[in-house]
C-alpha cells in the first residue's frame, strides 16, 4: 500500500502513544513464566507482540483477552510444553533472541523457532553462544542464521560478557539464569534498556546492577500479578519528530514511558535545540538499581529551529532505534549531525545505515554512509521530498510519512502498512493530529 503525506501546516492535538512494545513482549514472557496467573493491562495489540502470544499459546500459555486487560496463565519457569511444528516470531527480533532464554530451561523438551524473510537474515550467534555455555544445545542454519533449533537442559550459571549492548542479549541470558544453578553474571559494554531487570525485580527474582555488571539469583518461582504498560517513546518518537519539524506545531504526547534507558532521542533534540519539556527520570548514579517501577510523563512539544550535533557512542543504545529520525531531524538542522559507533543499526529489521541513507538521498537529503553510522549536512531549507520505499521495515516507512509532513513537496511511502509491526493506528493518528 502506498501512502503520499503531503507538507502539513502544522501538527495540533493530544496524543496517546501505542503501549511500549519492548515491556509488552517482556511482560507476556514473564508471565507465563510465571505459574499463577498475571493480568496485563495496555498490551500492545500489533504484529510483533501477536506474534509473541502466538508463539506462548503454543508453549501451552492460556492467555485470555478481556475488555482492557490480557489474563496470562503460564505453566511456570520450567515447564513449557513442547510446541507442535516451528514457532514462529514472524518479524520479531525481541521474541527471537527472548524467547530462547525460557526455552533453554525446558530439560530434555527440544523446540524450533524461525521467522519472516528479515528475520532469517538476522543473525543470533550472540544468543546462541552463552546459550550453550549455561548448557543448552543450540543449532542454528550455518551455525548463525534462524531457523534456531534448541534442546532445553539444567543450566549453569555464567559470567557473560557480552560482545555489543544489545538489550535482546543480555535479556535473554538473564531469563535463562532464572533457571540456572546460582548467580548470573552479564557484563554490558554501554547500559541498554533495562525493561527485563524492572520486571524481574517487580516479579521478586534477586537482581542487582554494579556498574555495567548485571546479576541475577536463580529462582524457585516468580511473584507477580499485574503489570501496566506505559506508552512506547520510540512509536511516539515519530510525531515528536514531525511536532519538533513542521512550523506552527503543538503536540502534547501524554502517558509515555521516559525510562532512562529509552530517552537519548529526547536528549538528542533537547541538544539540537527543540522544544520538548516534560520530565525524564533522571541518570542514574554508578550502582544505582533502577525503581522497579517505569516512569511515565507528558512531553510537551513546539517547533523551533535546530542545530546539528554529534551523538555520543554511549547515546546510541539509548537511541538506537531513533537513530533514523536523528538523521530525518539533521537534514532540517543547520551544520553536520553525526552519527558514528551504529554498526548495529545493519543487523536491525532491514540495514537500517544503508536504508536511511538511501532513503533520505531520494527525498533529496545530503547525507554520507559510514560502516558504523552516518554523517547529515543540514539545511534549514529543509527537504524537497519525492518517494521512499519503507524495504518492510516499519520505522523506515514512520520516517517516510514524518519527512513528508515535514516536506516542501510531501512524500509518497510505498509499503506503508508495515507500520502496523509496532504502531497499527499510526496513519490515523498524524493524520488527525495534522487535519
Ligand atoms: C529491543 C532492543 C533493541 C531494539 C529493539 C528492541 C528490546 O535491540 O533495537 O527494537 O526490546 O530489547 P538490541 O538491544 O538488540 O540492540
Amino acid at each position: 500500500m502506498s501512502i503520499y503525506f503531503a507538507p502539513a501546516q502544522r501538527l495540533r492535538g493530544r496524543l496517546q502513544p501505542p503501549p511500549d512494545k519492548s515491556i509488552s513482549h517482556r511482560a507476556a514472557l514473564l508471565a507465563a513464566m510465571h505459574a499463577e496467573p498475571v493480568r496485563i493491562r495496555n498490551y500492545l495489540d500489533a504484529g510483533d507482540t501477536n506474534a509473541t502470544l502466538e508463539a506462548l499459546g503454543a508453549l501451552g500459555v492460556l492467555i485470555q483477552h478481556r475488555p482492557d486487560e490480557l489474563l496470562v496463565r503460564g505453566p511456570g519457569l520450567r515447564e513449557a510444553a513442547e510446541a507442535h511444528g516451528v514457532i514462529d516470531v514472524a518479524n520479531s527480533g525481541t521474541l527471537m533472541r527472548m524467547l530462547p532464554g525460557w526455552l533453554a530451561a525446558q530439560e530434555g523438551r527440544a523446540y524450533t523457532v524461525d521467522g519472516d524473510e528479515s528475520i532469517r537474515r538476522r543473525p543470533i550467534d550472540r544468543i546462541a553462544e552463552p546459550l550453550r555455555l549455561m548448557g543448552a544445545h543450540v543449532e542454528a542454519r550455518e551455525g548463525r542464521f534462524p531457523p534456531m533449533t534448541l534442546r532445553g537442559a539444567r543450566l549453569k550459571a555464567i559470567d557473560y560478557e557480552l560482545p555489543v549492548a544489545s538489550a535482546q542479549v543480555k535479556s535473554c541470558v538473564l531469563l535463562a539464569a532464572l533457571a540456572a544453578n546460582g548467580t548470573t553474571r552479564v557484563h554490558e559494554p554501554l547500559p541498554s534498556r533495562d525493561h527485563t531487570e524492572r520486571l524481574l525485580r517487580r516479579a521478586g527474582a534477586a537482581v542487582r546492577r554494579t556498574g555495567f555488571t548485571i546479576s541475577v539469583d536463580n529462582a524457585d518461582e516468580l511473584s507477580l500479578e499485574s503489570i501496566d504498560i506505559p506508552g512506547d517513546i520510540s512509536s511516539a518518537a515519530f510525531p515528536i519528530a514531525a511536532g519538533v519539524l513542521v512550523r506552527g506545531s503543538r503536540l502534547l504526547i501524554e502517558g509515555v514511558g521516559v525510562n532512562r534507558t529509552r530517552t537519548g532521542f529526547i536528549e538528542i533534540l533537547r541538544r539540537m535545540g527543540a522544544i520538548v519539556e516534560g520530565d525524564l527520570e533522571p541518570p542514574a548514579g554508578a550502582d544505582d538499581d533502577a525503581s522497579a517501577e517505569e516512569p511515565v510523563a507528558e512531553l510537551d512539544i513546539a517547533y523551533g529551529p535546530l542545530i546539528a550535533t554529534e551523538v555520543a557512542p554511549e547515546e546510541v543504545p539509548l537511541a538506537i532505534d531513533e537513530l533514523p529520525l536523528v538523521a530525518l531531524v539533521g537534514c532540517f538542522a543547520e551544520g553536520d549531525t553525526i552519527v558514528r559507533g551504529a554498526a548495529e543499526l545493519r543487523l536491525k529489521e532491514i540495514d537500517r545505515i544503508a536504508g536511511v541513507v538511501s532513503g533520505l538521498r531520494g527525498l533529496g537529503a545530503e547525507i554520507e554512509e559510514a560502516e558504523d553510522g552516518f554523517v547529515v549536512h543540514g539545511d534549514p531549507a529543509g527537504l524537497r521530498g519525492g518517494v521512499i520505499d519503507a524495504r518492510g521495515d516499519h520505522r523506515l516507512a514512520m520516517l517516510g510519512a514524518v519527512a513528508g509532513l515535514a516536506s516542501r513537496e510531501g512524500v509518497e511511502v510505498e509499503g506503508m502498512e508495515v507500520a502496523a509491526v509496532s504502531y497499527p493506528g499510526f496513519v490515523e493518528d498524524v493524520e488527525r493530529l495534522a487535519a
